[in-house]
């Protein structure tokens, strides 16, 4: 990954639109962003191969969308509303925020320098590191504000009540009030009409578990699927689509009975870092990290992450561990909490053994945000070539695997006359017919239109020479291995899909 930095990542997102700063005109919006026309099919590409591999390719799995608001209580019994929040820092310094629990390490009692007022060239000072051991990931300093639990929940208001108004009505009444009360009084007013835009997909899908159940004839084991927008109000967003407040998630909850959750987790975090593999990204690129018992969610027994070695560049170098994917063993901790808040009770009745019980769950929750992040790192490659003039050349190829990739063949006449455009466009209308993405192009010398599609990642070039109008044959150049061959026009529907979906 050495030729790979996050610079030419973000640069070939915007030049070849894959992914673009939200509301650019208006001088963007932090950590939000918007997909492109390659972007949104590489990302749809993405989901679709999930959902394949996950519900479609399973018997046992099925598929939910629930909304992205849900009732309040769910977050209540969730533990969300309580305990969904990160330690936040304001650095006297700089004036930075950040988390804590992100923040680089420094020795506690080491004495550290940094410019004042974070800016380069600012004069030099000196601290030392508190007993928490960290600094402020912007300008290094150790001065630093206490942390206070900051929830990372969108809380917004459900039906006509406005709460400003509501405030603005029991000003008098507030102000009399010690702070403490006054906080307490304006949650009371503010909670009464407020709503949350989900942090997780998951609930959903606990909530549900009584209908899938009912309306299904499935028994545990079995899995319930979703793919859907979430909202966390990060307080640290940072390296492109990586960590935002705006993200989708593909989750999966697997209702398994109790006892045979530790096999089935193992079997979880197997498939799900298979599955990244089998689609192309580099084996040593990713690894499985089993989550210290310090790290673990309230909710979890355990929880190993699929983690990808992203370029990123931090204080140490290029390169940063991420993860792409949390596989956990919630056990039946949602299940019984929303059980106690509903009153509803979410047991399975096996029938065979006449018992009841409560399924536990193995959670595979991953990001298509990140994935599809890591893929397009992933695929990003440089080689040098020879031009046909005899001239060295760098190439920038994106080698996605022909399933996710956002455009699957490009058809080019090789010049604009003798009735090479009518054939082609002939060509694309057929493979288009048969839902291949196909894309058009006549401009330009043709070695530039390979190199503009090798920049798109597209697998497969199709060229409609002379030879096409006397035998119907065309060529195919293989993007990887820049290899050509000649097949049979009335063929190439077949042989584009048996070589991008063929090992489904
Ligand atoms: N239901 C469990 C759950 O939500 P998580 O580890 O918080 O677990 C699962 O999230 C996945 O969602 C992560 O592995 C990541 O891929 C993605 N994700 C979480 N927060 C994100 C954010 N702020 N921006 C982009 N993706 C995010």
């Amino acid at each position: 990954m050495s030729n790979i930095t996050m610079e030419k990542i973000v640069s070939l997102c915007k030049r070849r639109g894959f992914i673009f700063q939200s509301s650019e005109i208006y001088g963007g919006l932090k950590a939000s962003y918007d997909y492109g026309p390659l972007g949104v099919e590489l990302k749809r590409n993405i989901k679709d191969a999930w959902w394949r591999d996950m519900v479609h390719g399973r018997e046992d799995i099925v598929g939910l969308d629930c909304s992205i608001i849900m009732h309040p209580d769910v977050w209540k019994a969730s533990g969300h509303l309580a305990g969904f929040s990160d330690p936040l820092v304001d650095c006297r310094n700089c004036k930075e925020r950040f988390r804590a629990d992100k923040a680089p390490g420094a020795e506690p009692g080491a004495t550290v320098t940094y410019a004042e007022g974070g800016k380069s060239g600012g004069k030099k000072l000196s601290g030392t590191v508190d007993p928490r051991g960290y600094v402020c990931p912007v300008c290094g300093s150790p001065d630093l504000s206490p942390e206070r639990q900051f929830n990372l929940m969108f809380r917004t208001s459900l039906g006509p009540v406005d709460p400003l108004q509501q405030i603005a009505d029991a000003a008098g009444e507030l102000a009399a009030l010690d702070s403490k009360s006054r906080m307490a009084r304006l949650a009371e007013i503010v909670g009464q009409s407020a709503v949350y835009l989900r942090p997780e997909t998951a609930q959903g899908m606990f909530v549900n578990f009584r209908n899938v159940l009912d309306s299904s004839r499935l028994k545990p084991p079995f899995g319930i699927a979703q793919v859907g927008k979430s909202y966390r109000n990060e307080i640290t967003t940072s390296n492109l689509t990586f960590r935002t407040c705006e993200f989708e998630q593909m989750e999966m909850e697997f209702f398994c009975k109790p006892g045979t959750d530790e096999e089935w987790f193992a079997y979880w975090r197997d498939t799900r870092l298979e599955w990244y593999i089998r689609l192309g990204i580099h084996r040593d690129r990713l690894r499985l990290r089993d989550h210290e018992p310090s790290e673990l969610a309230h909710y979890a027994k355990a929880c190993s992450d699929v983690e990808y070695f992203f370029p990123f560049e931090n204080v140490v170098g290029t390169g940063e561990w991420g993860e792409l994917e949390g596989i956990a063993n919630r056990t039946d901790y949602d299940l019984k909490k929303h059980s106690e808040y509903s009153g509803k009770e979410l047991e399975y009745f096996d029938p065979d053994t006449q018992e009841h019980y409560t399924p536990y769950v193995i959670e595979p929750a991953a990001g298509a945000d990140r994935a599809a992040l890591a893929f397009l790192c992933d695929a990003y490659d440089e080689e040098t070539v020879i031009t046909p003039k005899g001239q060295e050349e760098t190439r920038t190829v994106l080698r996605f695997h022909p399933r996710i990739a956002p455009i699957k063949a490009a058809v080019f006449p090789l010049v604009k006359r003798d009735g090479m455009p009518e054939k082609a466009r002939a060509i694309i209308g057929t493979l288009l017919k048969e839902g291949i993405n196909c894309f058009y192009d006549q401009s330009g010398a043709v070695g530039r239109r390979y190199r503009r599609m090798d920049e798109a990642g597209t697998p497969f070039c199709i060229t409609v020479d002379s030879q096409t109008l006397t035998d119907d044959t065309v060529t195919i150049r293989d993007r990887d291995t820049m290899a050509q061959e000649r097949v049979p026009a009335g063929g190439l529907g077949e042989i584009l899909k048996q070589r991008i979906w063929g090992e489904k």
